[in-house]
């Protein structure tokens, strides 16, 4: 498991400065003040930091981005950033400070002259934009060293950064479990990786083949059929709240979608291992929510399955009947995600009356269209919980655009033979998807649902990921829950 960089705290020791090894940073504000630390900086380096500060070049840097000195004269340091923050900056620059200095350290020691600032989303940055894959390296080179963080305060900042950190490890879970081959992550390696945060004192529970049978779950199980890894759904509870009904969260497991005997092409088939991008999120914002022990009930289901085209395999035409008792026509066995879901949802309100539920899918290849790989969709049936959501996503910066839902996209999924089918027509390929799943969701449950076919994975690096899986919502998820769902 890929684990964020070790971290310490200490108060400031200017005297430690010119001695510190591998690379140092130092925060000045865009008006070029230079704090204790920086003027120590500035002496030890005979000026170097003041004319910078007063350059024009310094004028031209952006919030949260710095510039490097290297094999500074008077330090034994090997580099040192100097980084501009305003001492109250916002969140998302005090990030992209921390994003910086995550590239900028590289493997090497790091020591960061802090002073005051906003620790928390420094230090979150700074572990976010750290990740990197090396689980099939068979030479990952050396191990990172940590970093130590200065400050005013190390005690205030140790416990502001506590729950930070709980955020950073969760995304870190959902991007390894992203990031995972399907030869790897089977869904019962999944399954088990699940079941192993019972130590962190959620209750978990796996629902098999047998089990689903006699619940009904034909949607599901119909996706699953073509392959030799059984399906599996895992529930995952934290009870911190006190009595209230649970808010859940569904997540679609696809550990790998061939398209099954509705084959997609060759090229590009391999991105298919993020399928189970959804359940991914759902399990990272689990791990955080039982690391930080957030005083709320949520509830985490996931339907896992492999999509695979064999003698077994699931034929387009093929008629099943879902355990809401629903019966769906199957014209297009690569419209999947929907099939799994449809069963895990109802099995959640059915099981848990929950006061909302949220559904994370990499549902479509059309939203990639509609909005690229800024934005999740984002679709709903209640504008209250709905605009709570989107406020958390842009506190947090991951993208959400909401997109709309209706009768009339509704009317495409009639069927001739069946109450549905599981494909509308070409056009608005997002929403008859989200009209698929609102067929399995209760009037009464406020839901929403995330198609995070865009975002769950990229190929360019982002301002918080290297390319690759991102972890996409668990942080946007974990603020909803602490402003709207903790007591
Ligand atoms: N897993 C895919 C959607 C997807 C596409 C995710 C690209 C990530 C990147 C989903 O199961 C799928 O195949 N959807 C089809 C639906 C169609 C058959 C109606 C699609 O989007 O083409
Ligand atoms: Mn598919
Ligand atoms: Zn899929």
């Amino acid at each position: 498991m890929t684990t964020p960089i070790a971290m310490t705290f200490v108060e400031t020791d200017l005297d430690a400065l010119a001695g510190a090894e591998g690379r140092l940073a130092v925060l000045v504000t865009p008006d070029g003040k230079l704090d204790l630390a920086a003027r120590r900086l500035n002496k030890l380096t005979r000026g170097a930091l003041a004319r910078l500060a007063e350059s024009e070049a310094w004028g031209k840097v952006k919030p949260g981005e710095g510039v490097t000195l290297a094999w500074p004269a008077g330090l034994a340091a090997n580099a040192l950033k100097v980084v501009k923050l305003a001492r109250r900056a916002t969140a998302e620059d005090a990030r992209k400070a921390g994003a910086t200095l995550a590239k900028f350290k590289g493997t090497d020691a790091l020591t960061v002259c802090a002073g005051t600032a906003r620790a928390g989303d420094l230090v979150l940055g700074l572990a976010l934009r750290g990740y990197d894959f090396l689980t099939h390296k068979t030479a990952p080179g050396e191990a990172p060293k940590g970093a130590t963080i200065m400050v005013a305060k190390p005690d205030e900042v140790s416990a502001e950064v506590a729950p930070m950190l709980a955020v950073a490890e969760g995304v870190f879970f959902t991007r390894d479990l992203v990031n995972e081959p399907a030869n790897v992550l089977t869904t019962k390696d999944f399954a088990d990786r699940l079941f192993a945060m019972r130590d962190l004192g959620l209750e978990i529970e796996i629902l098999e083949e047998d089990e689903m049978a006699a619940l009904g779950m034909g949607a599901l199980m119909g996706v699953g059929q073509g392959s030799d890894s059984p399906s599996k759904i895992v529930i995952m509870q934290w009870k911190g709240g006190a009595e209230e009904p649970p808010l859940a969260l569904v997540g679609k497991g696809v550990v790998f979608d061939t398209g099954g005997i509705s084959l997609k092409p060759a090229a590009g088939m391999e991105d298919m291992t993020m399928d189970m991008g959804g359940a991914g999120v759902v399990a990272g914002v689990m791990r955080t929510l039982a690391l930080r022990k957030a005083k709320a009930n949520v509830v985490g289901l996931v339907g896992l399955v492999e999509n695979m085209p064999s003698g077994n395999a699931q034929r387009p035409g093929d008629v099943v009947k879902s355990m809401k008792g629903d019966t769906i026509e199957v014209i297009n066995t690569d419209a999947e995600g929907r099939l799994v879901l449809a069963d895990v949802m109802w099995y959640a309100q059915d099981r848990f009356k929950p006061s909302g539920m949220i559904d994370l899918a990499t549902l479509t290849g059309a939203i990639i269209i509609a909005l690229g790989h800024e934005n999740a969709g984002v679709f709903s049936n209640n504008d209250a919980l709905c605009t709570a959501f989107l406020k958390s996503a842009t506190a947090e910066g991951e993208g959400a655009w909401r997109l709309p839902l209706g009768a009339a996209y509704d009317e495409k999924l009639k069927s001739r033979i069946a109450d549905m089918k599981n494909v509308g027509a070409r056009d608005a390929g997002s929403i008859t998807a989200a009209q698929f799943l609102q067929r399995f969701v209760k009037e009464e449950t406020p839901w929403i649902h995330l198609d995070i076919a865009g975002v769950a994975s990229v190929k360019s690096d982002t301002a918080l990921a290297p390319k690759g899986a991102t972890g996409w919502g668990v942080m946007a998820l974990d603020r909803l829950v602490r402003d709207h769902f903790e007591s």
